[in-house]
């Protein structure tokens, strides 16, 4: 069976059906299920049981925890249950919350979320971080991993000089990718699917150009089928 490859869709869907539906159709294909915030707190965790379904897909819980360490450690543990591959933190909640939820859920990689796409650098300096994006960035990726996150989450451009922070074994995952030719939507900065890998990401999280395309499972083929023959797919 073909490796598959390694994407994350993101399922930003306005229902529990509709989530399930997509999760069917781009499931042979993808590696990654992507549940965010918005589906989560509408459906609680049966939505996990929902997209996965009988498919040995990895789900990653992009909860953005970001609270004190005891509470950080209680909702990483409420969730392990859910059995899911990949949870987020945000770095800025501090070493210790990051060591907190590591320690909590052994099973999952914690993905530590360094600042956010939409913040520009008045944004940061609004909020008391002074400087360029980029070291803010720079800096979050050390403390995050070496707290025990053992993933990022980073824009495409940003991907190398992480890599060069952070070294080999961290998984860098990459939202903002689009196919050649398909719509930005909200995006800013955008990268293709093989610039993204080539950079250095790992998992791209994509959503709209599959789940927004007349068939989502073709549309992720598609994309799994251009990785593979531009051969930039590498673990
Ligand atoms: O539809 P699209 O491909 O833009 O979806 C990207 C997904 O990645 C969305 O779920 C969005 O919330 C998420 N994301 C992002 N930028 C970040 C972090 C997460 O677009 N910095």
């Amino acid at each position: 069976m073909a490796r598959h490859a390694p994407i994350a869709v993101a399922l930003d869907a306005p229902d529990l059906e509709t989530a399930a539906r997509w999760a069917a159709l781009v499931g042979p294909h993808v590696s990654t299920l992507k549940i965010g915030l918005e589906l989560y707190l509408r459906y609680g965790p049966d939505v996990v049981a929902s997209v996965r379904g009988a498919s040995g897909v990895e789900i990653f819980l992009d909860l953005k925890l970001h609270d004190i360490p005891a509470t950080v450690a209680g909702a990483a543990r409420a969730v392990a249950r859910l059995r899911p591959s990949l949870l987020t933190v945000h770095a800025a909640a501090g070493p210790a919350a990051i060591r907190a939820a590591a320690d909590a859920i052994p099973g999952a990689r914690i993905v530590a979320v360094t600042v956010l796409t939409s913040l520009g650098e008045a944004d940061l300096g609004q909020v008391g971080l002074a400087g360029p994006v980029s070291s803010a960035v720079r800096r979050l990726a050390a403390l995050a991993v070496e707290a025990g996150a053992r993933g990022l989450v980073c824009s495409p451009q940003e991907v190398a000089a992480v890599r060069a922070e952070v070294g080999d074994d961290v998984l860098l995952i990459t939202p903002g990718v689009r196919p050649a030719g398909a719509a930005a939507n909200d995006q800013a900065r955008v990268a293709t699917p093989e610039e993204a890998l080539r950079s250095g990401a790992d998992l791209l999280v994509i959503g709209r150009p599959i789940t927004g395309a007349a068939d989502p499972g073709a549309a992720a083929a598609a994309i799994a089928g251009s990785l593979r023959r531009a051969e930039v797919v590498h673990r």
